[in-house]
């Protein structure tokens, strides 16, 4: 078997000397979708900055389409290709829905930013016609949707998110579960956090449940959904 596009594997790490994550692994492969479940506080949002590079890692590597990219920024990771839409203050609120997209575009020097923004206004309609209202003026969803826009201008091979569908409702998070579904279809693997397991784990290729910072189960998407352990402890039965 090749090894996945994404790795972020025995991960340890946290915040000062306290460590949050122990030897976590989590993975995703070439316009997949990998979606990360676990209760509150088991450390999502911690193991996903880990593989973006917002956290010093104690233990473990990350790769990227077989490169070891464990030492380097952020920055240096979005011109390899990753996007990440992080959980919180993932949007500019005073600046117009367009200039959080161009913002979005801050590392490509090419002049192909436009056609970019015209495709993230075809996947995304509400954006093009709410283009000049100030980002903060959206709705839930609708912010979220920038989010997601913002993160697909640098042309990302692989799209992070931490809980995109926070916050909206049902038919709203449908609505981005299946625009995330086409971002997948188009060839970018999507690593995302989600605290709407079941739904999350319906449109997933491969789930992995994290407690306490280590990973309890991992499997396909369909195989965590009918473990019987899994639905009882982590999916509400
Ligand atoms: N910046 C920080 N400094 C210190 N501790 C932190 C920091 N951020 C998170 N933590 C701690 O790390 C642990 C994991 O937090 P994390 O935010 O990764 O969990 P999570 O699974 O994303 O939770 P949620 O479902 O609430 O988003 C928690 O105990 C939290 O208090
Ligand atoms: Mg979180």
């Amino acid at each position: 078997m090749s090894a996945p596009f994404l790795i972020g594997e025995a991960m340890t790490g946290g915040y000062g000397p306290v460590d949050i994550l122990h030897s976590c692994t989590l993975s995703v492969e070439k316009g997949e979708i990998a979606v990360i479940v676990g209760p509150n506080g088991a450390g999502k949002s911690t193991a996903m900055k880990a593989v973006f590079g917002m956290l010093p890692l104690r233990q473990g590597t990350v790769r990227l389409d077989g490169e070891d990219i464990t030492r380097l920024s952020p920055q240096a990771r979005v011109r390899k290709g990753m996007g990440f839409v992080p959980q919180t203050h993932n949007i500019f609120t005073s600046m117009t829905v367009e200039e959080n997209l161009e913002m979005g575009a801050f590392i490509r020097q090419d002049a192909a930013i436009r056609d970019t923004m015209a495709q993230i206004y075809d996947l995304f309609p509400i954006l093009k016609q709410k283009r000049n209202q100030p980002a903060g003026e959206l709705s839930g969803g609708q912010r979220q949707q920038v989010a997601v826009g913002r993160a697909l201008m640098t042309r990302p091979k692989v799209l992070m998110l931490d809980e995109p569908t926070a916050g909206v409702s049902p038919i709203v998070m449908d609505e981005l579960f299946d625009r995330i579904i086409e971002i997948a279809r188009s060839g970018i693997s999507i690593l995302m956090v989600e605290q709407n397991a079941r739904q999350a784990l319906e449109i997933a290729d491969k789930g992995f449940v994290l407690v306490q910072g280590s990973n309890r189960y991992t499997d396909t998407g369909a195989a965590l959904l009918a473990d019987p352990e899994v639905r009882k402890s982590f999916l509400g039965g």
